[in-house]
């Protein structure tokens, strides 16, 4: 797909990575970038520095009726970029409830779920384009001290190949962003290395670009990867002695 002249949409814009999203779009030559938020106020920086070209959508991706009305006023978008998320940093045992685990799969898995089935039918009317979703290379292990977020990206990350599959007759591309640690704040708390935010959308947009669909920025990731290929079950167990001191 080309970025050229191309109409996106970034959940999550006002976040650490979301601001990454907008200027590697803006650098790739996209025509118009809806910038998405709960609430619009925090984008009021962002799109003074190019109000041709960014416009400001208040979006909760749990809110059905919020999503409702972005499709709506969104009619034109050809690049979906769910990048909204959540991260409680809870184990799944030791957390006190299921409050954490539970908000993480209503936005991390329902609310990117509900995202690609409102815009599918306007990525088909204007041509297939693509979906970008934000996961982790954590969809595919579990880390323990995270083991609720990590359980829900793994149902993103099962979502985003059904999906793939519902939407390749309609030519739309569906890619996976499984980094590490990126350096932004939802990680502030966590130990290097961290790839950069920039690095990330750079390969994500390569990678709508070039076709391909799973997409590991960074050498912790990559490394990961290829060991989960080799040794699933030796991640599993480095993984698990990762969990904090009680
Ligand atoms: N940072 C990492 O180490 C890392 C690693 C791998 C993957 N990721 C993924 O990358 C994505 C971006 O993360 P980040 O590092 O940029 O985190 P971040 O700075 O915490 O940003 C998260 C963004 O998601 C938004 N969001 C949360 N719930 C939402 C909802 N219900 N509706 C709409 N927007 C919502 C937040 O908006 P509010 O300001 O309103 O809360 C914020 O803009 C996430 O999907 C994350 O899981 C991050």
């Amino acid at each position: 797909m080309k970025l050229e002249n191309a109409v996106a949409l970034v959940t999550g814009a006002n976040g650490g990575l979301g601001g990454y999203w907008i200027e590697g779009l803006q650098n790739s030559g996209v025509g118009k970038i809806y910038a998405c938020a709960r609430n619009i106020q925090k984008l009021e920086s962002l799109v003074a520095t190019n109000p041709k070209t960014i416009m400001a959508i208040e979006l909760d991706i749990t809110d059905e009726t919020s999503i409702a009305q972005a499709a709506a006023e969104c009619t034109d978008v050809n690049l979906l970029i769910n990048n909204a998320g959540i991260l409680f940093n809870q184990g799944l045992i030791a957390s006190k409830d299921l409050s954490a685990a539970r908000t993480e799969i209503e936005i991390n898995y329902l609310g990117t779920l509900a995202m690609c089935r409102a815009f599918a039918p306007i990525l088909k009317i204007n041509g297939g384009g693509a979906i970008v979703n934000m996961l982790t290379i954590l969809a595919k292990v579990n880390l323990p001290a995270n083991g609720s977020y990590c359980a829900a990206k793994a149902a993103t990350f099962s979502m985003t190949q059904g999906v793939r599959a519902e939407l390749a007759s309609q030519g739309t591309l569906v890619v996976g962003v499984m980094p590490g640690t990126v350096d932004t704040g939802m990680s502030k708390d966590y130990p290097p290395p961290k790839v950069a935010p920039a690095e990330v959308v750079r390969e994500g947009l390569q990678a709508v670009v070039d076709g391909v669909e799973d997409v590991y920025p960074g050498e912790q990731a990559q490394q990961l990867a290829a060991q989960l290929l080799s040794d699933p079950k030796a991640v599993e167990k480095a993984l698990a002695q990762m969990l904090p001191v009680s």
